[in-house]
Formats: C-alpha cells, structure tokens, sequence
C-alpha cells in the first residue's frame, strides 16, 4: 500500500495551500464570531463573560489599542467604529511602539489588545505597561488560553478556528466583527447609537456571510488580474477614511507573500510626496468603497490617471468608475461601515494569486513566523 497523500495536504481540505482555504473559510468564521454574540431571538449582543457596564463607561477617558501586524490594521477599522458608535476618543499604537515610550495610560483607560496567537511578545509587554499603569485589559483573541487571554481581564474570542498560513486572513475578518460588536454594544449602552441604525447595522452585519460568499464565487476574476500583473515590481494601495486602512492590509498581504515591493497610503496625502513616484504603468490599487468619500477618491484617481498609471479600482456595485480605471474590482453593495469585510477578500485573494504565479512558498513565506515570540 502506498500513501500519496500528506497528513498535511489532508488538513488543506482540498486547497492547494493553507492560505487559499483560510480565505475560504472567512464566511464560516464571520458566522461563527457573530452568532456566538447575538441572540438570535432578541437580535441583542451578548458580550458572554465580559462584564462593561453603563458605569465602566462614564468612567473611561480614552480607549488604546494595541497589536502588531494584520491586527494592528484591524485596529485602525477599530478605531473608526468604536469612535463613531460609541462617541468614545481612541487611540491605536503599534506594540513595539506604545511599550517603549511611557505612554498616557490610567485606571480611566480601556486598553485593547489585539492578536490571533494571543503570543506576540510585544503586544503581551505592552498589555503588561498598560495593566501596571491602572488601566483594564480586554482582548480581541484566536488562540483560547494563550497569555494574552490569561492576562487579561476580559476576553473577546474570535472564532475563527486555527490559523495556520502566515499570512493573517480570516483572523483579520473575525477581529473586525469583534470590533462591530463591541462599539455597537458600548454605542447602545451609551444611548449613542439609535435603534434605526443599530438595526441597520445588524442586518448588514448578518449579511456578511453570504456576500464574502459571492466574492470568492468570483475568485477567477482576481486570478485573472493577477495573472496579469504579477511581474510588478511596485504597488501602491490608496484609499480614505475605512479604506485607507484596509489599504494597508492589502498591502501588507502583497509584501508578505509575493516580495512585491508595496506601500499603502490614505489617498489625500498622496500630494504630499508619494505621487513623486508615480510614472507611466505604476500600479495602483484604489480602495474607492465609501460613498461619503466617493468624490475626493474620484479625484485622488484622476490624480494618479494624469500621470498614467495603471489604476484597478475597487468599489461597490453598481459605481461607475470605467473612465478613471484600467480595471475594476467589485464587492456587494453595503453601507460604508462594514465594507472593509468585503474589500479585504479580494485584495487577500490578489495577493494569493500572485505570489501563486510567481511561484513563491505561500505558506511559508521567507523570514516571517506565525507568531513572533521575540523582541
Ligand atoms: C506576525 C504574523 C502576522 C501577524 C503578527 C501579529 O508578524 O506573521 O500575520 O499579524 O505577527 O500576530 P498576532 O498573533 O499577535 O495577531
């Protein structure tokens, strides 16, 4: 009897890498983190475990959030939410950042730290500043009993399910749900959200699943585009507001796996310096998917179309962008909230699709770990 298959091409379900069945996996993974949290009777969220009352509120002066990475980028979508929801100032520091610099840290401070391993040690040394200093610890967290779990004094499970590529994929998507429902939860308790748009958000939220779905049903088209650029050398991802910061996991997504020399920036600043570097053929990746910011994107676009770079545009359906485009990335309609749950799919399966034809180890990519346990 001989074997021909691996135990470890066995857990890749079928999916010729780690990476591309993760990606798959997000609208189980994005079910699966909000049904644990919403009553499906009363359509409430239930922060099981967590205890945040209208007191812990009132006392709060700021919220920090802290990681590293893809969960740093999650942050930044964080930052939007809970500031728009729940009417609260935060501030987002990278790890390695925040711990070295003595940072404004009290007992009127939530801080959240964020990670899928639940191990980086940067993000543990910073949890450990911010507790010494008075301030109470939540987590966004994959890995159930990691030490950034243990040390903290509320959890908030991702569920996401094992994560084994190293680029971040369906934990970057679950640590945004984890976002919608704390700043929904805290905006309610709050009284800065109304009953109209919480509802609203909670039919766009549940909708998530099955528009991710519809995405990867269009896989073939991204690996199409890819397939088309693959020998760049240069990508610029640009985008405002929610995009802006779904801009740089896009980016981040690229470098990891493909070496493509990439660097993403929020639209407006382009003019600022980096549109030096924009020359005939320069491939730019514009994030055009909030409506409110529509006609400032559209001009940043023609600002770059001027200096005749090849521009792939990704908006919602049904937004004309043709003219300023050499090609066109569409997600499901949705409001602008929730959209970087919907962006971010195609631009992880861009990058898969690349680095796949530039024949790169997706897995494994060179000089990075799943989870970097050193300083
Ligand atoms: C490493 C991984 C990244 C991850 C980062 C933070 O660099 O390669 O994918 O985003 O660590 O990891 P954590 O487990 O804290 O989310």
């Amino acid at each position: 009897l001989k074997i021909t298959w691996s135990v470890e091409d066995a857990e890749k379900g079928g999916y010729q890498h780690f990476m591309l069945k993760e990606i798959h996996e997000q609208p189980k993974a994005v079910q699966e983190t909000l049904s644990r949290r919403i009553d499906s009777k009363t359509g409430d969220i239930r922060l099981d475990g967590i205890s945040l009352t209208m007191e812990d509120l009132q006392k709060l002066t700021k919220i920090v959030i802290v990681a590293c990475g893809t969960a740093y980028h999650a942050g930044l979508v964080g930052k939007y939410l809970i500031e728009k929801f729940a009417r609260i100032p935060v501030e987002v520091d990278i790890a390695s950042e925040f711990r070295y610099r003595d940072p404004f840290v009290d007992e009127h401070t939530l801080f959240i730290a964020v990670s899928q391993s639940g191990e980086t040690l940067d993000t543990l040394m910073s949890l450990r500043e911010a507790k010494s200093k008075g301030a109470r610890i939540l987590s966004i967290v994959n890995v159930v009993g990691s030490s950034v779990a243990r040390e903290s004094d509320d959890v908030f499970y991702t569920w996401a399910g094992p994560e084994i590529a190293v680029a971040s994929t369906k934990a970057y998507t679950t640590q945004l749900i984890c976002f919608y429902l704390l700043a929904l939860y805290m905006g309610r308790l709050k009284g800065t959200v109304s009953d109209d748009s919480y509802r609203m958000m909670m039919r766009e939220l549940n909708a998530l699943p099955e528009k991710i779905q519809r995405i990867l049903d269009r896989s073939k088209d991204i690996e199409k585009l890819a397939e088309l650029l693959y020998n760049r050398t240069q990508v610029f991802y640009i985008g405002r507001g929610l995009d802006s910061a779904v801009a740089y996991e896009g980016s981040l997504k690229l470098k990891e796996i493909s070496y493509i020399n990439s660097f993403a920036i929020a639209a407006g600043e382009l003019k600022h310096g980096t549109i030096a570097l924009m020359e005939p053929e320069t491939t730019v990746i514009a994030l055009a998917t909030q409506d409110r910011l529509f006609d400032k994107m559209y001009s940043n676009i023609e600002e770059v179309k001027a200096r005749h770079a090849h521009i792939v545009t990704l908006v919602k359906e049904g937004h004309d962008v043709k003219d300023i485009s050499t090609e066109v990335i569409t997600i499901p309609n949705c409001t602008d909230e929730v959209a970087p749950v919907l962006s971010v799919v195609p631009l992880q399966l861009f990058a898969y699709y690349v680095a796949r034809a530039k024949g790169e180890n997706i897995d494994k990519p060179r000089n990075l770990a799943k989870s970097v346990t050193v300083e």
